[in-house]
């Protein structure tokens, strides 16, 4: 009898708001699949520990300054440094949970309405890298947003931005397939076992034959 090739693993994206508990449900995403004997990884974008990151830590603080253009290329340099990395655990059967990915990368970008960039200007750099089986989006209100606590201190955490950025996101998504919307808005218990629901269904759909796609234009 001829082996099973190994089942590759699913590249799972989790998007949303600020506030909207991406982090929180990642790690109980990640909690779960390991308790059911399933190899997964957690990242999250920006990787702040590289030092590209270090440098994308410092304009979100506040502390050093960078172009519209030049802060996102940062950005999408930030993921291309781990895309190999990323396709090496999921060819090796790992599936990998990704906290934010090009989605916030566009977006967030889009969002300053600087009039040379674009959604279609920031997209192009993400052209290639590793696509996601699934993406999560987590929806929230800014009722329930403001609910969950003030903004942070960091840049973008202010309202005319996360307007905007909510605003993107729902025009990027509608015209997006794979994706699904989770009113994130729900207790924490009842969006995680949304989550699991869809994460399930997508891991149960991989096979090794079907090879991780990559993002097109
Ligand atoms: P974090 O709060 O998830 O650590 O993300 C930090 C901020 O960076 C958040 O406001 C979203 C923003 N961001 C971008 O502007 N571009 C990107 O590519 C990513 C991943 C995040
Ligand atoms: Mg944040």
């Amino acid at each position: 009898t001829q082996a099973q090739p190994t089942r590759r693993g699913a590249l799972i994206v989790v998007e949303g708001l600020d506030r909207a508990g991406k982090s929180s449900q990642c790690e109980k995403l990640r909690d779960y699949l390991s308790q059911q004997g399933s190899p997964v990884k957690y990242i999250r974008f920006p990787d702040r520990t590289t030092p590209i990151g270090k440098l994308i830590d410092s304009y979100l603080r506040g502390s050093s300054h960078q172009d519209d253009h030049s802060i996102h290329l940062l950005f999408s340099a930030n993921r291309w440094e781990v895309a190999k990395s990323i396709e090496e655990e999921i060819a090796s059967g790992t599936t990998v949970i990704v906290d934010r990915y090009s989605y916030s990368g566009v977006v967030y970008s889009a969002a300053k309405a600087n009039p040379t960039l674009s959604l279609e200007w920031a997209w192009q750099p993400e052209i290639g890298l590793p696509r996601p089986d699934l993406c999560l989006f987590l929806g929230i209100s800014p009722e329930e947003a403001a609910k969950r606590g003030g903004f942070g201190a960091e840049r973008y955490e202010n309202e005319t931005m996360q307007t905007r950025v909510r605003e993107l996101f729902r025009t990027i998504f509608e015209k997006q397939n794979g994706v699904s919307i989770i009113d994130a808005g729900k207790s924490i218990d009842e969006v995680a076992s949304e989550i699991q629901g869809a994460v399930a269904g997508c891991i149960a759909r991989m096979d090794a034959t079907a090879p991780l796609g990559k993002l097109g234009p």
